[in-house]
């Protein structure tokens, strides 16, 4: 029999009980469920609703009933419907009429929502945490191979030589946002919509400020309707959460590049790699793969949980239900990404020979001799024309730029001189690069310091 079966005279079926329980999902907020029962039974003692004997045995049988969860002696019932009642349920038999009187002036629409907030501050604290772990980790790898020099690339055809370290701390600049993001999340979750009750308050004196302190809300929500009906704050998690996976899975598509024979940038380490059952020298990066695929996923969720509040009237409809499986897949999905990056990354071997090599192919030094060029006094346009003549050259002769003649280079300008030569050598293209920003090694130690110093506050 249901807690709420007073005006019924007959039980739904197996099925319907089934497709309508959130236990399956919801059992994984059994620590917020009780943490809220827990400050909501002290409140009701404090404002004198409920006696103080009452509190204490709803206290101490709420220990209880976290301690059986814990230990796995808890029998999860689908029956229950959802975890707030599976708590109650087992409350109310351990210790009977005190446990009956917790739900004074609390519904199930302020209940279940003060538990997701709960759970997703702290989702957010964690996946922070994460995030900061991988940034270390992209970090580490860019301050080991400082001078590592690569292509760099445009429409994935080589463009001009960058800094490996450059290229790394571009995806820790993303990470950067993606953790602004997750903290802005935690703030809009932090506010407390218990004490709205079913959805316009209550007649008990209760006291929502010191529910929301005991729970740790730095703020109440001002309007009950809202309290039991607002999801943005899960929006927003889950929209940080796909943006971050997002910002993941373009790493990770280069990490798988990268490790392919036509690139042969990084060797991922046999822990973050598996072999093939039936070609024995594959060495496959299925855990960037994944990470890539599991995006997806996570975009979905961030879909599914906009689409369910769409037109749904206020104030709580059971359509609500369904915010949690979005939010707790994507939150966990990218905290195993995340951790399973760190470790990718952290792990992995570069190979400076080979990114060089292919630096060297492409005439990633056409823009520089263009600017040598434009720096003697020719507009840059004709500069530009100059240098696809030279590069036409390269290609018919099959060579690169530096391995054109004075002659070659005088045949197409007069103002080539010997000191072409140092427009054409790569580190030196790299270091001319001090813009803000830029790729020269002392921007992207400026870089570099700026990100630690970041990481550090974060
Ligand atoms: N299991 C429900 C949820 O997760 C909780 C509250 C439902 N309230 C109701 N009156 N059906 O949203």
């Amino acid at each position: 029999m249901a807690l709420w079966s007073g005006r019924f005279t007959q039980d739904v079926g197996e099925l319907t009980q089934r497709f309508g329980a959130s236990l399956p999902v919801d059992r994984a907020l059994y620590v917020q469920d009780i943490a809220g029962s827990k400050a909501h039974a002290a409140m009701l003692a404090a404002q004198g609703i409920i006696l103080p004997h009452d509190n204490e045995a709803i206290q101490s049988g709420l220990d209880d009933v976290r301690a059986s969860i814990e230990s796995g002696e808890f029998a999860f019932d689908v029956n229950d419907e959802d975890i707030h009642m599976a708590v109650e349920g087992a409350l109310i038999r351990s210790i009977g009429d005190a446990g009956a009187r917790l739900h004074t002036g609390r519904s199930r629409n302020d209940q279940a929502v003060t538990d997701t907030r709960l759970f997703a501050k702290a989702r957010c604290a964690a996946l922070m945490q994460a995030n900061c772990d991988l940034r270390a980790a992209l970090m580490s790898q860019a301050d080991a191979n400082k001078d590592v020099l690569m292509p760099g690339y445009t429409h994935m055809q080589h463009a001009q030589p960058v800094l490996f370290a450059h290229h790394l701390l571009a995806y820790v600049a993303m990470l950067e946002r993606d953790y602004g993001r997750l903290k802005a999340a935690r703030t809009a979750a932090d506010a407390s919509p218990l004490g709205a009750a079913a959805l316009a308050g209550t007649t008990y004196p209760l006291d929502r400020f010191q529910t929301a302190e005991a729970l740790g809300f730095s703020r109440v929500i001002g309007n009950s309707l809202d309290a039991v009906s607002d999801r943005d704050f899960l929006l927003d998690l889950v929209y940080a959460c796909s943006v971050s996976c997002l910002h993941l899975s373009r790493l990770c598509e280069e990490l798988v590049l990268w490790s392919t024979a036509e690139f042969d940038f990084i060797e991922l380490s046999d822990a973050f790699s598996t072999g093939s059952s039936i070609m024995p020298q594959k060495k496959n990066p299925d855990f960037a793969e994944l990470i890539r695929g599991k995006t997806g996923r996570v975009v979905g969720d961030l879909v599914a949980l906009l689409m369910t509040l769409k037109a749904l009237p206020l104030a709580y409809n059971k359509d609500l239900q369904e915010d949690k499986r979005a939010a707790i897949d994507a939150a966990k999905t990218l905290e195993d990404c995340c951790r399973c990056a760190a470790g990718m990354v952290a792990t992995m071997t570069v190979k400076p020979a080979s990114m060089l090599a292919q630096a060297e192919k492409g005439h990633l030094a056409a823009t520089d001799v263009a600017d040598y060029l434009a720096k003697k006094g020719m507009p840059f346009r004709q500069a530009h024309a100059v240098v696809g003549h030279l590069v036409l050259l390269c290609e018919r002769r099959g060579c690169g730029l530096g391995d054109l003649s004075l002659a070659d280079f005088q045949a197409e300008s007069d103002l080539f001189d010997a000191d072409i030569a140092d427009a054409l050598d790569l580190r030196a293209i790299v270091e001319a690069r001090t813009t803000y920003g830029g790729t020269a090694s002392v921007r992207v130690a400026e870089q570099m310091d700026a990100a630690r110093a970041r990481l550090e506050t974060d």
